[in-house]
């Protein structure tokens, strides 16, 4: 990188910062943030080798860990005690923090395991022991589930109408049991094939939404494990489930759009009744067990209150029909009939419809091949939202208004007579006349109904088994105007915990990284989707690994893509690709062609990146296989080991006028995998492997450089995403890299300084420019408010990133795409977050995990942007595995200014813009006399020093 800015003075001040040291840590390391299979008290593990993790913290400078040691136990006492009788690790030497195999004795079936760990310093210095965490074992492995699958007889015929939505109600089950004796631990695992939410004693179970989460079904249903100790009691209990139909059986994606599915109405794809499955297991004081466990003496009724209940069309509720006391002990069960086990109801036979064409499928129940305990983040409320509103248009139409797009649900806070039914609707956007706009949700009715009970003190609701993308809510069906309490936005996404934050002197661009995290959090729910709002809300692979690294930047997302690449595996195709999406219950685009070029690689993409940030190999390992047929199939596809066109032809999707040709992008997406598995390949030791994928990179470089690349650099497709793809996946040699970014950026300035590029072009671009000494041309674009560009959506309001550059255009409003698929909330633009953290605050790492940090600031150069003032100031952090890492630059008065912390037992490589003869800084020491950091080199206008852990400024 060549950063021009070397002119001004450079005052690099760092100096050690020890105001905020806690007393009882003056000195030393301790062990904080413990974690189990990147999770803190995870239930329900499924590994019998799961991995610990943990943190260090000091205030002192360059401090790491030299040797840890790590006690497990089976109960608080004995670990208390400071016996470890399941694993006592000994004194280990060595710096790991992360990823760390548990090797204790063999953990039985619903082993509770609780743990802690000392660690010692650079100076062998001991740390005290740190807090307790646990973690507990699932029912997978001997102890079959003695849980039956049970449903509701269901005789109704499979729907045939596609004009109709067909919308059932949701099936309430419940039974009364006793406890005999005081309880010592409760713990109920529960899944459905559908949605289900737990009841005991006339409480939730839990905060989780969309449990078990989705998968296919066929081949394996998730189960969650609860901790209900202090839900039940001696005496007389009851437990109970509401399941809905959820992705098994209600509408998924497009499918009635299109015609897909069993009888082409676009539901039921995985079977026809939902089916629930829990097993409550009480272990009482006296170490006595018994088990509840869901069979046909649970009782069963659809009579409830939901009277529909879908994730894409919305629920609807009706409180004259409630039953408040229905999962409690001793309700009486009127109408309500037996359960059934699941198989009962019978095979139902049906032609299934997809782009690959009819066959016959039995929507029967099935029993899933695996149970697995789900392995991700839980789906939550994490936020509240107050609205402001409403306004009226119209009489009797009130609009409310969340400020910004998000996903999720309302609570509805609403007083009326009894049978009155207000119907919510929900949309991103409204006409410009006021109208909630609803075009661009294409068939998904997102819509929810509330029938009053008829409360004098009011009722307040909630939707439970559906999620909307809105920031608009339209009531309709009140007699009078409601008030601003009617309506409360409920932000809802797998809880991943945030990591990161970012501001710097250009407002746009702080809007923006506000707009980036909140479209990754509504598109985060369950699995990685497109958009929360149309009829799609699918897993497409594309996007995802667009998207994958801006994700890691922004919260923790190692176990929800856990999660999610076993749906990728399983969704493999039998050739060996990976499909569109991920679940894949339906084929769609072009017939038999069941994968797209980076669509198909989110399948390597997405593990690499996981390992680089998270250094977590087992998901290398477990997947590794599933790779190797990948890339024979690419190998099969690609004789002359150059780009294909033979699956789907989405390419650089939505590019704003430039189209570069599929086979050009193929041969750079295969180029790309394969350098991905070589990596992986070597970080799982599979030597063999990493040489011949690396043998074969070579061949297919030097195939795409025969075809596509001249002499002078330039390309054979002259496209700005053809060039980006190029230099970002490495495939020119040294000698053509300045030539060609220099043609690129030339490009670029002559379509006006605008960007060309779509899904694919615009990820790499502004890294591409940063590495290649346009840097300054980089933030230009980064900074533009001129369409198409970041800067112009937020300029025209946008609280989200949106599908496409020209959603909203002044121009043409919402009109050019709200007909076919517009959507405001679709992440994949945002990519460009990573290059803010990569190259504008400059928080990088070289290695996997963090462990070496790079720190390579990124200011512009004084006076480089005509069109905005350059930024001249970043604040960023990113909480690591490692730790909380921050990079604040400023720039004033001639003097550049840096504050850096990264954490105890890392290290770093801080690139710092300085010309020869700059004065340089720590503090108020010249740097060269400082202990703690290294000068390494002096290149191109930069320092490049090595620095310990800590602050420094
Ligand atoms: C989705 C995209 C996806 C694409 C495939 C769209 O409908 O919303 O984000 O990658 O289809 O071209």
């Amino acid at each position: 990188m060549n950063l021009p800015f070397a002119r001004c003075i450079v005052i690099l001040s760092l100096i050690a910062i020890h105001a905020d040291a806690h007393a009882e840590n003056a000195t030393g390391l301790t062990a904080t943030h413990l974690c189990c299979e990147n999770r803190v008290d995870p239930l329900g593990i499924e590994d019998s080798r799961p991995r610990l993790s943990w943190q260090v913290e000091s205030n002192e400078r360059g401090q790491r860990q030299t040797a840890y040691h790590i006690l497990v136990a089976s109960t608080e006492a004995e670990l208390k005690g400071d016996r470890g009788n399941l694993w006592d690790s000994g004194k280990i030497a060595g710096d790991p923090t992360a990823q760390i195999p548990y090797a204790g004795k063999p953990i039985g079936e619903q082993g509770v395991c609780f743990w802690k760990l000392k660690v010692w310093d650079k100076d062998n210095r001991e740390s005290a022991w740190s807090a307790t965490a646990r973690w507990t074992m699932g029912l997978t492995g001997t102890h079959a589930w003695a849980a039956r699958w049970i449903s509701q007889t269901d005789s109704s015929p499979l729907p045939i109408d596609r004009k109709m939505l067909h919308l059932p109600p949701a099936r309430y089950y419940r039974r009364d049991f006793a406890a005999a004796k005081p309880i010592r631990r409760a713990t109920v695992y529960a899944s459905a094939l559908g949605l289900y939410e737990l009841h005991l004693n006339g409480q939730r179970v839990s905060d989780h939404f969309l449990t078990p989460g989705w998968s296919d079904y066929l081949q394996r249903a998730y189960y969650n494990t609860f901790d209900v100790t202090a839900l039940v009691h001696s005496g007389d209990n009851a437990i109970g489930a509401i399941v809905a139909d959820g992705w098994y059986s209600g509408y998924v994606g497009y499918g009635l759009l299109v015609g897909y599915g069993p009888n082409k109405v676009g539901r039921c794809f995985y079977g026809k009744t939902p089916a629930l499955l829990a097993q409550l297991e009480i272990e009482y004081a006296d170490g006595s067990r018994e088990i509840i466990a869901s069979d046909p003496t649970w009782k069963v009724s659809d009579n409830g209150p939901i009277r529909e209940a879908d994730i894409i069309m919305g629920e609807s509720f009706d409180a004259q029909r409630e039953q408040p006391d229905w999962c409690k002990p001793g309700f009486k069960a009127e109408g309500w009939s037996n359960a059934i086990p699941a198989e009962d109801n019978g095979s139902t036979k049906a032609v299934f419809s997809d782009v690959t064409g009819d066959r016959e499928v039995d929507l029967g129940f099935h029993l899933p091949k695996k149970m697995a305990a789900y392995s991700g983040p839980a789906v939550r409320i994490t936020r509240e939202i107050k609205a402001v509103g409403p306004t009226e248009n119209k009489p009797g139409v009130f609009i409310y208004d969340l400020g910004e797009n998000v996903a999720g649900v309302i609570r509805l806070k609403v007083k009326g007579a009894k049978g009155t039914k207000v119907q919510i609707r929900y949309g991103e956007m409204l006409h410009p006349d006021g109208r909630l706009m609803t075009e661009n949700l294409r068939r998904a009715r997102a819509t929810d109904y509330y029938t009053l009970r008829g409360d004098p003190d009011g009722e307040t609701w909630s939707p439970r088994f559906t999620y909307h993308g809105f920031q608009y809510v339209e009531l309709t069906g009140l007699p009078d105007k409601p008030g601003i309490e009617a309506v409360t936005g409920l932000v809802m996404h797998s809880d991943t915990p945030l990591t990161s934050s970012f501001e710097c002197s250009d407002p746009i661009a702080n809007q923006l990284f506000k707009n980036i995290v909140r479209t990754q959090l509504a598109n985060f729910i369950d699995i990685p989707t497109d958009c929360p709002q149309r009829d799609e809300r699918l897993g497409w692979m594309g996007d995802a690994q667009t998207y994958v690294r801006t994700a890691t930047y922004n919260a923790d997302v190692e176990a929800f893509f856990t999660k999610w690449m076993d749906d990728v595996e399983e969704s493999q195709r039998s050739f060996g690709a990976y499909p569109d999406y991920a679940p894949y219950p339906m084929a769609h685009g072009e017939a038999r062609k069941s994968w797209g070029t980076a669509w198909t690689d989110a399948g390597i993409i997405c593990p690499w990146t996981i390992w680089k940030v998270y250094d977590d190999t087992r998901l290398i390992e477990r997947h590794y296989d599933s790779m190797k047929r990948f890339m024979e199939f690419r190998m099969a596809t690609s004789p002359k080991n150059l780009g294909v066109s033979i699956g789907n032809p989405w390419g650089d999707w939505l590019s704003l006028g430039e189209i570069t040709p599929v086979e050009f992008v193929d041969a750079c997406f295969y180029a790309h995998s394969t350098k991905l598995m070589a990596d992986m390949a070597g970080a799982i030791g599979r030597e063999v492997d990493a040489k011949t994928y690396g043998k074969l990179l070579a061949d297919i470089t030097a195939a795409f450089n025969k075809e596509y690349v001249r002499p002078d650099g330039s390309l054979k497709i002259e496209t700005q995403t053809a060039y980006v793809l190029a230099l970002s996946m490495g495939l020119l040699p040294p000698k053509l890299i300045q030539p060609a970014s220099d043609h690129l950026a030339e490009m670029i300035g002559k379509n006006g300084f605008r960007m060309a590029t779509g899904f694919l072009g615009t990820k790499p671009l502004l890294p591409v420019l940063t590495a290649t000494g346009h840097h300054d041309l980089a933030v230009r674009l980064f900074q533009s408010r001129r369409f198409p560009s970041w800067g112009y959506e937020v300029a025209n309001g946008a609280t989200s990133v949106w599908e496409r550059w020209d959603s909203y255009t002044k121009e043409d409003a919402f009109g050019k795409h709200n007909a076919a698929m517009n959507s405001f909330s679709h992440y994949s633009f945002g990519a460009v977050c990573e290059w803010m953290f990569e190259s504008l605050a400059g928080i990088d790492t070289d290695g996997p995990g963090f462990k070496h940090i790079v720190l390579r600031p990124g200011p512009p150069s004084i006076g480089s942007n005509p069109d905005n003032p350059p930024i001249d100031w970043v604040k960023a952090e990113y909480d690591s595995i490692h730790g909380k890492i921050i990079s604040q630059w400023k720039r004033a008065n001639g003097r550049f200014e840096l504050n850096v912390t990264i954490p105890a037992n890392t290290t770093a490589t801080v690139y710092l813009p300085a010309a020869k003869g700059s004065n340089l800084k720590e503090g108020d020491r010249a740097i060269e006399r400082n202990a703690d950091i290294q000068i390494v080199g002096m290149e191109g206008g930069t320092v490049r020093l090595n620095i310990g852990s800590g602050t420094y400024r």
